[in-house]
């Protein structure tokens, strides 16, 4: 047989297996997808550019899904063909069964195989690279915009930035990479349909074990020795009057006599403390098991455990502690008005010869506003505005430190309060320190006690020691050369 003949063979069977418009569709589904698949592969080695979150939906999620339903279309309509054929009591497909003495059978069978290998590697490359994709800070970030806005947004501004979403959320494996997929898919119904709730609600439970993220980059056995904590704060007075606190926070470790300070006592090799909380955002503990140092269990509870209902007992949360349960916005860290302000005068970022700037930024910061597109449009008006009126030499003089401060003000709102999401100051505490939530009080209030009477210790050199407390000029920043 010659060349010629031997094409003819294989399009006559091509031609009368495909003569259906199912068959077709298939066929031109799925090699269209491929061709743009494999385009978009190159284009994506040979340029360095950022793929949109959206474009990233297409062509991870929906090209390899329409590669995929134009495969399984191809037989479907042959299927199809020849059981109508069957009912019409026309003349039988070739192929019905596969007849090796049939011309052409063999080398179709050598291009089908072909194919296949082609259409399986186009799939594990799609399907791998669906998977990465899916597991990027940009797709779990920016795709389901409004939804992790928030998230997303203290993300960036904060020192994990460079660590990947799924590396604290997605567990090690198979098993946690499908519930992660399974429950990826029923949020991505929620973002269509908006049933998702807001604010999310936090996800402790579903973390990975601290052993297996933070663990990785910080190494318990390097915690030692303490941390000097500068903070300075700005009275709401016309002069916005500093003071500063200085401490020395015990954060403790390793040594080698044993465990101190923060991090020891909490953490061990052992299993030191675990706890009760009655409510989903773990702010009320009633009950704290330790593990001291002779390896006895020592119960401390308030007297509103011994009170609780059978039925609030049940729905009680026990857990062990971990980073987390300290650490609960390591990167998802929302500020309050009063410490944001703060922190921007301290840093320069605004001017403190603005008078009353902090009272009146606060204030602007605390209204309500409808979205963040209104807030964004007010906060610096409203601030220019004011000392427009109220001040007008300063404006006329300063007015460049009036805008600076309208736009860092504005930029704080925009960074912590989300009113599309129901994220407003204060909805996520964050548990370090005790000023701004209740934090370390939640055990360390004085009121959880055991049986023999000790209790968790609460007094104020526990935790750290105070160098200077609200003054206007503390001495021991001079002395360490800080000033
Ligand atoms: C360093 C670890 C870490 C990284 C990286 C991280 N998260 Fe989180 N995330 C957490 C922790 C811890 C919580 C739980 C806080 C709690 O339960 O109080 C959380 C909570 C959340 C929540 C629930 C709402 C909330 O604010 O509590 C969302 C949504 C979320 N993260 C999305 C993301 C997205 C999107 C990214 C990547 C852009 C990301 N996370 C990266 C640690 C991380
Ligand atoms: C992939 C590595 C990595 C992982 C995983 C990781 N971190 Fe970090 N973490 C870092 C880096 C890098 C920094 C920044 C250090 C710096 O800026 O000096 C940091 C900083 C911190 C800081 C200091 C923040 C500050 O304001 O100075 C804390 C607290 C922290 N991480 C806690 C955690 C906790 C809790 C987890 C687990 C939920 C975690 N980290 C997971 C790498 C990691
Ligand atoms: C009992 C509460 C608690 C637990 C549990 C805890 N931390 Fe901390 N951690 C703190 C406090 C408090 C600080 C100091 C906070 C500050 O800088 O204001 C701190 C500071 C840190 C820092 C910054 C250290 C520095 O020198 O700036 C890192 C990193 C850190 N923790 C990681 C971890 C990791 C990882 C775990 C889990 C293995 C963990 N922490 C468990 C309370 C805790
Ligand atoms: C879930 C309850 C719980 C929380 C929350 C908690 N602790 Fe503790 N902490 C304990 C228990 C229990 C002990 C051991 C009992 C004791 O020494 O009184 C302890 C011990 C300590 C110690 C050692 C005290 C000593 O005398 O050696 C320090 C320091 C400490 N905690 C600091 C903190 C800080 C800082 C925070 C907040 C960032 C915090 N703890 C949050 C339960 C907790
Ligand atoms: C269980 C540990 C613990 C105990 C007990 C404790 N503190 Fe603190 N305190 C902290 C931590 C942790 C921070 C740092 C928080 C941060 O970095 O924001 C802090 C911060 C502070 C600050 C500075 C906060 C700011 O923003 O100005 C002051 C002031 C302070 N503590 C006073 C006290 C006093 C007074 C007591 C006694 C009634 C006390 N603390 C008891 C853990 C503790």
């Amino acid at each position: 047989m010659n060349l010629g003949e031997r094409v003819r063979d294989l399009t006559r069977l091509a031609f009368q297996l495909g003569n259906n418009w199912m068959t077709l569709a298939g066929a031109a589904l799925t090699t269209s997808s491929a061709f743009v698949l494999i385009w978009f592969w190159f284009m994506e080695i040979t340029s360095p550019r950022q793929i949109h979150p959206y474009a990233g939906i297409l062509l991870f999620l929906i090209l390899p899904a329409l590669f995929l339903i134009g495969l399984v279309l191809i037989p479907v309509g042959i299927l199809r063909l020849r059981r109508k054929r069957r009912l019409a009591g026309e003349p039988a497909l070739p192929l019905q069964a596969v007849d090796f003495k049939q011309p052409g059978v063999r080398r179709l069978l050598t291009v089908v195989g072909i194919l296949t290998f082609i259409n399986v590697s186009i799939m594990g490359t799609a399907g791998m690279k669906g998977v990465e994709y899916m597991d990027s800070n940009r797709f779990c970030g920016l795709t389901c915009h409004t939804v992790m806005s928030p998230e997303y947004t203290a993300f960036m501004d904060s020192p994990h930035s460079r660590v990947g979403c799924a590396q604290c959320h997605i567990g090690h494996g198979a098993p946690a990479l499908v519930k992660a997929k399974i429950s990826g898919t029923r949020q991505l119904f929620a973002v269509a349909f908006g049933t998702y709730s807001r604010p999310i609600p936090s996800p402790v439970e579903h973390l990975r074990p601290a052993r297996e993220t933070c663990e990785q980059c910080h190494w318990p056995q390097k915690f030692t020795d303490d941390k000097l904590i500068v903070r300075t704060k700005y009275a709401e007075d016309e002069a916005n009057t500093p003071s500063t606190t200085v401490l020395l926070l015990k954060i403790g470790g390793h040594t080698p006599n044993g465990t101190t300070g923060i991090h020891g006592r909490h953490l061990d090799a052992m299993e030191r403390i675990s706890y009760v909380s009655t409510d989903r955002r773990r702010q009320d503990i009633p009950k704290v098991t330790y593990r001291d140092d002779q390896g006895q269990l020592v119960e401390y509870v308030t007297e509103d455990y011994k009170k609780l209902s059978k039925e609030k007992l049940a729905e009680a949360i026990t857990r062990k502690m971990d980073c987390v349960d300290c650490h609960n916005r390591p990167t998802h860290a929302f500020e309050l008005p009063d410490r944001a302000v703060d922190k921007a005068i301290s840093k320069g970022r605004m001017s403190a010869e603005l008078p009353f700037l902090k009272k009146k930024a606060v204030e602007l910061l605390k209204l309500d506003y409808p979205d963040q597109k209104t807030a964004a449009a007010k906060i610096p008006v409203d601030l220019a505005e004011y000392y427009r009126t109220a001040y007008p030499e300063i404006y006329k003089h300063k007015r460049a430190q009036v805008d600076t401060a309208g736009e860092v003000v504005k930029a704080i709102y925009l960074r912590n309060v989300f009113p599309e999401m129901k994220l407003m100051w204060g909805t996520h505490p964050n548990n370090i320190g005790h000023e701004e939530a209740v934090g370390c009080f939640r055990c360390h209030d004085g009121s959880h006690t055991a049986a023999d009477g000790r209790s968790i210790a609460s007094d104020c050199s526990t935790c750290h020691t105070i160098l200077a407390q609200d003054e206007k000029d503390p001495k021991v920043l001079k002395d360490l050369g800080m000033k």
